[in-house]
């Protein structure tokens, strides 16, 4: 770690070599982890089996023809029920959630299969299944994320991955990558995409089609990850070190 210029990778010291790959392998498993949290969390919510920008749309914006409960139902909490259970949930939900209904056939069902989970005393940030009023919220058309949640994901979202960017990006500008503007461009993507990535999850509740700024913005964010965790393992350990490097004795530093 030279003050000015960044030494190559293959002038550090083995150790400093040890924990970069170390950091790196650890963060590579968990940007696949985040992609699968990702995937569940947003699959399935237009009945697709596969991710879409209605996925998005719907989970930011809601679904004006839908509840939270169907939401859910169709997406992360598909597993907890059988069909017929999620048809009679789905055709009750479809009647405005009618009260009548509730005892005889609904509750049942949610104490069977959702109460485990779904109560105050287990979890006090899931919706309450003991109770009617509790269920109530869940049976109200779905809005989507509010927008006191998305402040509350969005502040945690910028501050962690800024650090994690920053670890990953300091460890890649060991690397030796010409020309210089594409490795900085590749250091500073991920930060713009962060950026990017947040104010559409803001923009697709004004319009939908911002859905389609969150997928993009995923995507420069992944494809900088992956460049920079490859370049930086294959320059630690398998390449050779660039030609004119450190041959004339001078300490072998890049910009
Ligand atoms: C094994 C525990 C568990 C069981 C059983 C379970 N849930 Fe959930 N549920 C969760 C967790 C954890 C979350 C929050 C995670 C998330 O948002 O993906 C959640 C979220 C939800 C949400 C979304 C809440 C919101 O504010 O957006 C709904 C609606 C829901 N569940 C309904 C159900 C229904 C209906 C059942 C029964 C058929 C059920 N759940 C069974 C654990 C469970």
């Amino acid at each position: 770690m030279s003050s000015q210029n960044a030494v190559h990778f293959k002038f550090l010291p083995m150790s400093t070599r040890v924990l970069f790959s170390s950091v790196l392998l650890v963060f590579g498993l968990a940007y696949c982890m985040a992609m699968v949290q990702v995937w569940v969390t947003h699959v399935g919510l237009d009945g697709k089996s596969y991710l879409t920008a209605q996925d998005l749309m719907i989970s930011y914006n809601g679904n004006k023809d839908a509840t939270k409960m169907a939401t859910a139902l169709k997406g992360p909490m598909a597993a907890m029920l059988d069909d017929a259970g999620k048809m009679t949930l789905f055709t009750w939900l479809h009647k405005g959630a009618p009260k009548d209904e509730f005892d005889k056939t609904i509750n049942p069902i949610l104490q069977e299969h959702c109460v485990a989970c779904h109560n105050k005393a287990a979890n006090p940030n899931l919706p309450d299944y003991t109770s009617w009023e509790g269920v109530q919220k869940v049976a109200v058309a779905d809005t989507g994320m509010t927008v006191p949640t998305l402040v509350r994901v969005s502040h945690i979202h910028l501050f962690s991955i800024t650090f994690i960017f920053f670890i990953v990006g300091f460890i890649f500008s060991h690397a030796y990558i010409r020309p210089l503007w594409f490795k900085c461009v590749v250091i500073s993507v991920p930060f713009l995409s962060l950026i990017t990535d947040v104010a559409s999850w803001y923009l697709t509740k004004m319009w939908e089609g911002f859905a389609w700024m969150v997928i993009i913005s995923g995507a420069f964010m992944g494809t900088a990850f992956t460049i920079m965790w490859l370049t930086s393992m294959y320059q630690m350990w398998l390449g050779k070190v660039p030609t004119g490097l450190g041959e004339d004795g001078k300490i072998p530093c890049i910009k």
